[in-house]
């Protein structure tokens, strides 16, 4: 096997050009670990929030930091105890940090398999963004016949809660500018333009009002959620940090029950229950590029890595 890999890595914080792609020796796994030949990964807004330094008082970086906590890829190598997974496997699944490299450590217990038919950059793009629509799901108790909005609902995890929601028997009506709202459809919700005027879009909709709400977007629109909702309790954020002046819950992406959401989700890609759209790849070498892009704040769907462009059956890569 290869003594060394490509990754990219950064060594302090600073805006997308602290970036680069660098050598790094290949490790052996260690306890609890797979090593993973990287087919793609995915990038989540995270990644540029710990590359610039936003969230270092809450989650501080070790440099040299490697980028990306979602992968798919091949199993060449497992830790002395890890049962359960050998040389060959392919899976995907969630590593913290280390992504956007040709190899990567994974955590056993955070990853599953993929199924032959779900490709590469969809598989790389699921992790995050379905343990993290489940945990906000679970957590807001939705039920067949209840009315869900999702604001941002073409991001990354607001597409992903929309057809989950929809499989649970939600009606969804899903915030999105009007560039998305035919995608929106696509997904199975009633799009709503997000922004001043909010509620009263949504109460156009849904005269009664909405049973709960997922705010993925963390722009603001707390106030309306919780007016149309008619009160905090079935009202969850991921990304505003004001969430407790309104009284609403912030979520995480649980790290329990990460590879049997990952299956279900798989399943419902393989069932065509679930779709992702994959934006754009990129190479290892425009890392930064998709930082820029990420952090403008409009991606549908998934940003994905693709470490070698030669193609592993990623038929978006060129
Ligand atoms: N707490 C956690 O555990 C957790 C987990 C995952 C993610 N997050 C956070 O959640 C946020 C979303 O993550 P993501 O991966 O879904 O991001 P993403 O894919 O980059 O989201 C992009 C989407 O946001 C929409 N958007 C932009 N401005 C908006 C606004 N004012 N109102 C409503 N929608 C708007 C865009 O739609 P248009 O293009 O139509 O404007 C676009 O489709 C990020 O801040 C991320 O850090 C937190």
């Amino acid at each position: 096997m290869l003594k060394t890999y490509r990754a990219v890595q950064f060594t302090e914080y600073g805006g997308p050009d602290v970036l680069e792609v660098v050598r790094r020796e290949v490790p052996r796994p260690g306890h609890g670990q797979v090593l993973v030949e990287v087919r793609a990964a995915g990038v989540n807004p995270l990644d540029w929030q710990l590359r610039s330094g936003a969230v270092a008082a809450m989650m501080p970086v070790e440099f040299p930091a490697v980028p990306g906590g979602d992968v798919a890829g091949v199993v060449v190598d497992v830790g002395e105890d890890v049962t359960g997974f050998a040389a060959g496997d392919e899976v995907f699944g969630s590593i913290g940090s280390g992504g956007y490299a040709e190899f990567a450590l994974a955590p056993a217990a955070q990853i599953a398999r993929r199924p032959a038919n779900v490709p590469w950059e969809v598989a790389a793009g699921l992790p995050v963004a379905v343990s993290t629509a489940y945990q906000a799901l679970d957590d807001l108790g939705v039920k067949a016949g209840e009315t869900l909005v999702v604001d941002g609902a073409a991001g990354g995890v607001g597409s992903v809660a929309v057809q989950i929601a929809r499989q649970l028997g939600a009606t969804v009506i899903g915030t999105a500018s009007e560039r998305n709202h035919a995608y929106l459809r696509s997904l199975g919700a009633e799009p709503v333009t997000y922004g001043e005027g909010l509620a009263e879009r949504i109460r156009a909709l849904a005269p009664n009002g909405a049973d709960a709400a997922f705010d993925t977007a963390g722009k603001g629109s707390l106030p309306a959620l919780v007016d149309v909702t008619g009160g905090p309790e079935r009202v969850v954020t991921i990304a505003d940090h004001r969430a407790e002046e309104h009284g609403v819950r912030f979520v995480f992406a649980g790290a329990g029950a990460v590879r049997e959401r990952l299956e279900r989700a798989a399943a419902l890609v393989v069932d065509g229950a679930l779709t992702l759209s994959v934006a754009r790849t990129y190479a290892l070498s425009q890392a930064a590029d998709a930082h820029r892009e990420s952090e403008g704040g409009h991606v549908r769907g998934k940003l994905i890595i693709v470490p070698d462009r030669r193609g592993y059956g990623c038929p978006g890569s060129v």
